[in-house]
């Protein structure tokens, strides 16, 4: 389909139903060029939270989308590509976690905002990697805490908060396939680089990294630091924004190993989602994101308090 046209009929569109998009940083520049607002997960749940738009249109990933719907019963929330999933959220299923969980039955379980709603309704807290370090903080010293479900991100905040935090086993399939020896080569090539790192990288990245923080905590870092060469370890989406931002800074995309499916630091979930399928959800209103009245109820109560923390 003819891309102008895409862009003139999803303007129309928008119009026509009242709709809003909310795009991630991590989603094609043509979605990111015609979204309402580009954030991060934290960003964009504090957007869909406040929100007038009959319909949401949400380009990022599922967990994402169904939290917007989670916060807003009443609005239509709309995924281009219903199949846009995450590793950690795929990689943590309610009857493990359930199990998991009666380990520690005394514990505090805060989990990433990466995961599913039936996950969020066994939580007593959300995060997301901009305020993870802050939730857990506001957790009484006393009380001991499970954490899910990223082991990458567990162990920085195990580091940065000194608690002792039981981990989940996943990750994030993106994050953890940067290569050290081809970021150190190309950091030894550039030594008056600055390395930004996102904290779902392994702890050898982070130890390397001169700035660990969420999506848009690196790009306000890149922004405003004097450095002129930033080597970036997170997913590529980000290097649109921050081009047209700083275009006279130089920005390398941290390398991958060979060997992963990921090629690039590209998100093959975000990736899934095009301007046409955006096109499609919008104009027909599908596929939409659906979640029931009780485990909406139940997954609302630890994003409320992340939102009244954050
Ligand atoms: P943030 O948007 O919090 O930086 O998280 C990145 C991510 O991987 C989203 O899936
Ligand atoms: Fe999930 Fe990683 Fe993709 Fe984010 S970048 S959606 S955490 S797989």
């Amino acid at each position: 389909m003819d891309k102008k046209f895409l862009i003139q009929e999803i303007i129309r569109l928008k119009q026509e139903k009242n709709a809003v998009i909310l795009a991630h940083y991590y989603q094609n520049e043509e979605i990111q060029e015609i979204a309402d607002f580009i954030g991060d997960s934290l960003e964009l749940s504090k957007k869909a939270q406040n929100t007038n738009a009959d319909v949401i249109v949400f380009a990022g990933v599922h967990f994402m989308a169904e939290t917007a719907k989670i916060l807003n019963p009443d609005k239509k929330v709309v995924l281009p590509d219903f199949n846009a999933g995450c590793s950690l959220a795929d990689g943590c299923n309610p009857k493990d976690f359930k199990l998991f969980k009666e380990k520690y039955p005394d514990h505090v379980v805060v989990t990433y905002i990466n995961c599913s709603a039936e996950i969020k309704a066994m939580s007593d807290l959300v995060c997301t990697s901009s305020n993870a370090a802050k939730i857990i903080g506001s957790i009484p010293s006393d009380k001991e805490i499970i954490f899910a479900p990223d082991k990458n991100l567990g162990s920085y905040l195990k580091k940065e908060t000194q608690r002792e935090l039981i981990l989940w086993d996943g990750s994030c399939v993106v994050h953890e396939a940067f290569s050290l020896d081809k970021l150190v080569e190309i950091y030894n090539k550039n030594p008056n680089a600055k390395i930004a790192a996102h904290p779902e990288s392994e702890s050898h990245i982070l130890k390397a990294a001169h700035y660990i923080g969420s999506t848009s905590g690196i790009i306000n870092f890149i922004k405003t630091d004097p450095a002129a060469v930033f080597i970036v370890a997170t997913e590529a989406g980000i290097l649109h924004e921050l081009s047209k931002a700083v275009p006279e800074k130089t920005l390398i995309p941290a390398p991958s190993t060979e060997d992963n499916t990921c090629a690039c630091s590209e998100c093959a979930f975000m990736k899934v989602n095009t301007l046409e399928k955006l096109y499609w959800c919008l104009k027909n209103e599908s596929p939409e994101i659906l979640v029931n009245e009780p485990l909406r109820i139940e997954a609302l109560k630890p994003i409320q308090r992340m939102l009244e923390l954050s």
